[in-house]
């Protein structure tokens, strides 16, 4: 069982790579199914399909060749379907409060609700072993972090708060019932939340398993989408899941001979040596700009070509976490695997929120989370095949 991620900014090519990794999956004979986690879903496009199909079908998967499945969730349905309560419970406030009863389902619908469904989904086909590859179409970076939280602050938020709200409302019910118009949750918003993180138990496993879960990052050789795919590598690595590869695409080959064209060549070419520095160790696959947009079976197939060459697309590339955060009391650290060192002279230096590590010939970037960002480095060692670096006092000390 794999489950790959395809993430990055804004239209860099997410669709069309994952969609092209399912062409290939399925040509292989694995039972393959490509999910889009974007509300504004477009693998049916890529697929060159009737939209309607898709809606007649609820956001199900549909077939689309043979071992191959798409599957576009449709979030209002399952929004009735998984937070029934919960979402009459939040409309009703809105409600109450003044906001017009259309409007107020609308905004009952809060951030996180349908990732949740999405993971509804795959924690399912993981138990059931319906699929051997279940590829993720995410939406552009900030919103598949969101994603990526919610196991996290699921887990938090049951273990935390959940007991405690329960047991307040229980005390307060029959007091508030008297006193004021707002009203406090019924037992079924309870049991409606309780019951969906029952159906999600292990997904926070399933996710963080380098021998099950990857992250390809989708890229381009440009200076601002590069930034992001940073920024969207350091997130990963904070919820501890795994990038086994960083794809760039829409490489201008070699056959673009047009003068026009000439200083983006060199631009692209800067980028893509930058990118891979940047993220050395990780494997880099490069993939050109097609003759024209990648639509339809034919084109994924070409573009998968492109993509993996002669080897497995469902094979895990890379499977280590070379970055891990951590904090023991008010210190923060940060943990870089290292295959084999000489040298035992760390040189750290750090700007804005960029640090650079350097062991003689050794050198990685690391993006740094916000709040680690605002400290400077106060020590590194090293340990065993790691150096740790650690982030003393807050603010700089
Ligand atoms: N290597 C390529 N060669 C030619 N065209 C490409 C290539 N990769 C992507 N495209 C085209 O670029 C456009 C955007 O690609 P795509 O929809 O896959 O990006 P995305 O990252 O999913 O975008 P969004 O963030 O909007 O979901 C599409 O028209 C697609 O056909
Ligand atoms: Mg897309």
């Amino acid at each position: 069982m794999r489950i790959v991620l395809f993430a990055g900014k804004g239209g860099v090519g997410k669709t069309s790579i994952a969609a092209a990794s399912g062409v290939a999956c399925a040509k292989k004979g694995l039972a393959t199914l490509i999910m889009s986690l974007d509300a504004a879903h477009s693998l049916v496009d890529s697929f060159d399909l009737d939209k309607t199909l898709m809606d007649k079908n609820k956001g199900k998967p549909i077939r689309v060749a043979k071992n191959l499945s798409i599957q576009e969730v449709d979030a209002q349905e399952e929004i009735a379907k998984n937070w029934g309560e919960v979402h009459k419970y939040i409309s009703s406030l809105l409600n109450i409060s003044g906001i017009d009863e259309v409007l107020a389902e609308e905004l009952a619908i809060l951030p996180g609700m349908e990732e949740v469904s999405s993971l509804l989904y795959i924690n399912r086909y993981v138990a059931q072993k319906r699929y051997d590859v279940i590829l993720l179409d995410c939406a552009p970076t900030g919103e598949s972090i969101r994603f990526i939280s919610i196991p996290t602050s699921l887990e938090w938020y049951m273990k935390k708060l959940f007991d405690i709200e329960r047991r307040i409302v229980k005390v307060a019910r029959p007091v508030t019932k008297k006193l004021y118009a707002v009203p406090l949750p019924e037992d079924a918003y309870f049991d409606t939340i309780q019951r969906l993180f029952d159906r999600l138990e292990g997904i926070d496993r399933i996710m963080s398993d380098p021998e099950i879960t990857s992250v390809r990052l989708i890229t381009n050789p440009e200076k601002i989408i590069l930034k992001e795919t940073q920024r969207a590598y350091m997130y990963f690595s904070l919820y501890k899941m795994c990038v086994d590869a960083v794809i760039i695409n829409r490489i201008f080959p070699e056959a673009v001979e047009d003068g026009y064209f000439a200083r983006w060549k060199e631009t692209q070419d800067r980028y893509i040596k930058k990118t891979e520095e940047l993220f050395k160790p990780i494997p880099i696959l490069k993939v050109p700009m097609l003759s024209d947009q990648v639509v339809g079976m034919r084109d994924l197939a070409k573009l998968a070509q492109e993509i993996y060459g002669g080897f497995d697309p469902e094979q895990i590339i890379y499977a280590e976490t070379p970055y891990t955060f951590r904090k023991v009391k008010e210190d923060y650290f940060l943990d870089i695997k290292i295959p084999f060192l000489t040298k035992k002279e760390v040189e750290l230096s750090k700007r804005n929120e960029e640090l650079i590590v350097r062991i003689g010939g050794f050198k990685r970037h690391v993006l740094l989370p916000r709040n680690i960002a605002t400290r400077k480095p106060s020590g590194a060692k090293i340990e065993h095949n790691k150096i740790v670096i650690k982030f003393g006092g807050s603010h700089g000390s």
